[in-house]
């Protein structure tokens, strides 16, 4: 467990100096080093792909990035947390998948013009995220394999244009057919707010969350399942399916998002029972999700926290992606006094909660988690209290 440390400095995330120290040894001097965060969602969960609104952060911990100079013409790939290396002609990219962890940067370097570099180029890839934990361990590779590049060549491309550099990976050269929501807030994010993405327009807000007064915790069931990625693919295409339906009645609409709340009433009795349940999740999420911005807005965070809560209701009964053991960490958490609001966050099926709390709540939080869980899964879940952060960044070597 992290602990109650204070807020960090968010020019050095926790973990940072050993990192640093580990990346420069590796590359020799002459070593660019970068930081990239993971992000946390708090509402509007397995709407990005629906067009709805998010409302994620990014937060202190994620990948540490080292770029080094070779005098041979290669691109060489390698990780502090994952086996296996690459190593290619710089001028020869692989043009498809391996399958491996190089994907991900793989995807995004292919379209920078790696060839105007004299000789060639060794990145290596540090990380402090719990992978497949929900906390978009990829994106934050993806974004700062992005950022990291364009400071090497200086592309002019801007926050946005990297952003989608990132997502293009993901999505055309991965195959990963994940929303918009996680390259956006590792981008976007500013520490002290969460950030509100339409996901439609793609327009964003930062709403303020005072860091002083509440704290956002994750708790880790360990549980990660294989099964995860087919299961998001099968609700992305539930919802697409419904969207197919509703086109029925409004011939536009692009996402569920489209489709006014009264068609889907109207129609709600004709779905089978599987789609009706999807729907019911979703449509009730976006209405949440719009109640809990303007929440936060009011500075009632206690509403905007029992939204989550109610979310995660939600995301068990009609959305079909909770576990035992997430249900029991929510359950265990918002008995806590304190605590405002809690529900898994990423996709689900295993991985993390998102806890909000006030300040003072932390240790009780711990104790009461750790005996909950402890005394049904006989183990002790890992829960960790995350600052917001800046976004990607170079750090001092
Ligand atoms: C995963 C995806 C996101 C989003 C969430 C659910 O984390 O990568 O794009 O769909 O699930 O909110």
């Amino acid at each position: 467990m992290s602990g109650n440390s204070s807020t960090p400095d968010p020019s050095s995330p926790p973990g940072a100096d050993e990192a640093l120290s580990r990346l420069a040894r590796r590359l020799g001097p002459g070593a660019r080093c970068f930081f990239s965060p993971g992000r946390v969602n708090l509402m509007g969960a397995h709407l990005d792909y629906n067009g709805g609104s998010v409302m994620p952060t990014a937060i202190d911990r994620g990948t540490f990035l080292g770029l080094g100079r070779l005098s041979e013409r290669v691109l060489r790939l390698s990780s502090g947390v994952e086996p296996g290396s690459l190593e290619v002609p710089l001028d020869e990219l692989p043009a498809a998948p391996a399958g491996r962890w190089w994907d991900y940067p793989l995807g995004v370097l292919r379209q920078f013009e790696l060839g105007a570099l004299d000789g060639g180029l060794e990145l290596v890839l540090e990380g402090n995220l719990a992978i497949g934990a929900g906390l978009s361990s990829s994106a934050s590779i993806c974004v700062g394999t992005a950022f990291a590049s364009d400071a090497l060549l200086g592309t002019g491309l801007g926050p946005e244009g990297l952003v989608e550099r990132a997502l293009s990976a993901e999505r055309e050269f991965v195959g990963v057919q994940c929303g918009i929501m996680d390259p956006f807030a590792v981008g976007h994010s500013r520490p002290g707010h969460l950030l509100h993405l339409d996901c439609a327009d793609r327009t964003i807000e930062h709403l303020p969350l005072d860091p002083t007064r509440f704290r956002i915790a994750v708790a880790d069931t360990g549980v990660r399942r294989e099964l995860a990625a087919g299961a998001f693919n099968e609700r992305v295409e539930q919802c697409a399916q419904l969207t197919e339906l509703f086109r029925a009645d409004v011939p536009a609409a692009r996402f569920l998002r489209d489709v006014p709340f009264e068609v889907y009433e109207q129609r709600r009795r004709s779905l089978s029972p599987v789609l009706a349940r999807r729907a019911a999740h979703v449509f009730s999420e976006l209405a949440r999700t719009q109640q809990a911005r303007a929440a936060l807005l009011e500075g009632r965070v206690d509403v905007f926290g029992a939204a989550m809560t109610e979310s995660q209701a939600s995301l068990g009964r009609n959305y079909e992606v909770s576990t035992p053991e997430l249900d029991l960490l929510v359950d265990a958490a918002v008995a806590v006094p304190g605590v405002l609001g809690s529900r898994l966050t990423g996709a689900g099926f295993g991985g993390c909660t998102v806890i909000l709390l006030e300040r003072g709540a932390e240790a009780e939080l711990m104790q009461r988690l750790d005996r909950a869980y402890k005394s049904k899964f006989g183990r002790l879940p890992r829960i960790d209290f995350y600052a917001g952060d800046p976004g990607p960044r170079e750090l001092p070597v």
